[in-house]
């Protein structure tokens, strides 16, 4: 595809849609569009092609971005899979029938480099495959206002065929355009406000409190081992820590209603709903023009999904519209997305829940993994923590959790080692320059950037669980690689809750939930775990724990 000047559409960007939108500006790239037409050659290598950079002196960054397009090679010349490739690989026999997502496009990096196509079947778009922070850099700084995520068409597919019409007037935050940006523009006040993050604060502790005590109710009175089904407690946490902002509601499913056959329903429709999205997002599927068996499971899922999150949001609303919070007492934040709107509220709270819990669970576990199998990072913390929190009973408050570097460090280090997904994706919004060829405003681009933390040429001794690496503050006893980390960091690399106005709207949830954890974790017990962590994480759309979680919590006094 040779694309001209005309094909440029808007960057929304403000300093960029002016320059875009200036005919001088396109007259003039018309005429360096003609100046320097684009190279038509092939590339034969399956490296990414090294554009030198443009002189970046008095230039603003769209000149630079025009510049690199001039010398960019074209679309076509990008080296990928073809579409029968493609889909002969994921036949039966085919090279990526049984592949994670991951593996998939590790597989496909070893054979094409940095950048590569996947080709679009069955109605699917094509996209783009980067590995090169540069270009995360360039996708990023252009995707405007209104950000497009793609990914999540299943979900949009569901939504927009339900019969009862519920999504009509909005999609929620799977949506895309206007109809996301007001969404986010209502909730963002609601959810992403620092000053909010008290309003779960009480709530959350009294969760965690409860799973301190289920710990020590389902450990092994002699080994002090939880069982190899500790996952589902984590799950349960995670759930409660959620629907307790989400639905302003506490379901006790951690001890007083563990085994609930609803819950089970719902966790087992996350997990089904969660493969579905490597399943129809990635892989080649039908589900446009029929409905697959496979398919058929997903809607069940979403319906049951949608069944309960929607029962329980409306009792929680009736609830709060019987008693609503009296005058000078803090509304919860169900009551305040209630106040703006009562669907943005339930199709809130249903995206919270779809996004928010195996998500949870996988990062808790992260963090449990890594402070288990070092202990003399644990001890540091544990001393950090006594510090500020001398009684292990004593409550949490914003202010005492303000000065706590290292336990964010630990959480920081463990989502590196055990990153959640491959990276994150968007629809470019300019036409842009990447690796060297022209990639066109609304291509699909996956990029890998959590695939890149383990590589040592970005964190040295990248295998290992260094909390040190993220402090800013760096003390003596650190070694020269751990100090190089905290200053050379690429911005570009470590995005674990995205970035830009679509970032992730749960932020200061999981943060207060990871940080509430893992300190209550370590200011009860001594954690271990005996066994071996390799594979710990099976890897669909999102890395889910996949060994028995048998660690080992020994009550400390003090
Ligand atoms: C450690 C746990 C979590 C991680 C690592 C995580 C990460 C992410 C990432 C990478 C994105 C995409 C951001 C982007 O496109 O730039 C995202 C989006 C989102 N997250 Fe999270 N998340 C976590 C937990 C949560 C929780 C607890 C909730 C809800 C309470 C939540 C709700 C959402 C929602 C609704 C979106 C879509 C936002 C939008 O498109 O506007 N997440 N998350």
């Amino acid at each position: 595809m040779l694309l001209s000047v005309q094909n440029t559409r808007r960057v929304a960007v403000p300093m960029l849609w002016r320059h875009m939108n200036d005919g001088k500006q396109r007259g003039q790239r018309q005429q360096l569009n003609q100046k320097y037409p684009i190279r038509t050659q092939i590339v034969q290598q399956s490296t990414a092609v090294h554009v030198k950079p443009p002189n970046v002196d008095n230039k603003s960054y769209v000149d630079i971005l025009d510049a690199e397009w001039q010398q960019a090679l074209p679309y076509k010349a990008i080296p990928g899979l073809t579409r029968f490739q493609m889909w002969r690989g994921f036949m039966k026999g085919g090279d990526f029938a049984n592949l994670s997502m991951n593996d998939l496009l590790l597989k496909c990096r070893e054979r094409f480099g940095d950048i590569y196509r996947m080709p679009g079947i069955f109605g699917q778009p094509p996209s783009i495959v980067l590995f090169n922070l540069t270009d995360f850099e360039k996708v990023y700084r252009t995707e405007g206002v209104w950000p497009v995520r793609p990914g999540g068409e299943i979900i949009l597919h569901y939504r927009s065929s339900r019969k009862d019409g519920f999504f009509n007037e909005t999609m929620g935050l799977t949506a895309h355009g206007e109809d996301w940006g007001k969404f986010r523009h209502a909730v963002n006040p609601i959810l992403m406000q620092p000053k909010n993050a008290k309003l779960y604060m009480e709530p959350m502790q009294k969760v965690n409190s409860e799973f301190i005590q289920r710990i020590r109710d389902i450990r092994d009175p002699v080994t002090l081992e939880v069982p190899d089904n500790f996952i589902s407690d984590i799950n349960r946490l995670s759930f409660e820590s959620v629907a307790v902002v989400a639905l302003d509601h506490e379901f006790g499913l951690i001890r007083k209603n563990p085994d609930s056959k609803e819950a089970r329903l719902l966790f087992d429709s996350l997990t089904t709903f969660l493969n579905a999205l490597y399943d129809f997002g990635v892989k080649p599927s039908l589900y446009k023009y029929i409905k697959t068996p496979s398919y058929r499971r997903f809607e069940k899922s979403m319906d049951t999904i949608f069944d309960i999150t929607n029962r329980y949001a409306n009792e929680a609303l009736a609830r709060l519209e019987r008693n609503p919070a009296k005058a000078g007492q803090e509304r919860s934040v169900l009551e305040k997305l209630l106040k703006v709107d009562r669907k943005i509220a339930i199709i809130m709270a249903m995206d919270m829940l779809m996004a928010g819990v195996d998500t949870t669970s996988s990062a808790l576990t992260a963090i449990l993994l890594c402070i288990a199998k070092s202990r003399q990072k644990q001890q540091k913390l544990r001393e950090e923590l006594l510090k500020v929190l001398p009684h292990k009973d004593e409550h949490f408050t914003i202010e005492n959790m303000k000065n706590l570097p290292y336990l964010r460090a630990c959480i920081k280090e463990a989502l590196r080692i055990y990153p959640l997904a491959f990276g994150n994706m968007r629809e470019t919004g300019a036409d842009l320059a990447l690796s060297g060829y022209r990639v066109a405003k609304g291509t699909r681009v996956f990029m890998t950037s959590n695939m890149l933390l383990n590589e040592e040429r970005f964190f040295p001794r990248a295998q290992e669980f260094i909390p040190e690496r993220w402090l800013r503050q760096q003390d003596e006893a650190m070694t020269e690689s751990e100090q190089l980390m905290a200053d050379n960091l690429n911005k570009f690399i470590y995005l674990p809750f995205g970035f830009g106005p679509r970032s992730c709207v749960g932020k200061r949830i999981v943060d207060l939930e990871m940080e509430i954890t893992l300190s209550n974790v370590v200011r009860h017990f001594q954690i271990d775990f005996n066994y071996s962590t390799d594979n710990a994480f099976a890897n669909h759309f999102l890395n889910v724990p996949q060994i028995p979680l048998k660690f080992k919590f020994t009550d400390l006094n003090y």
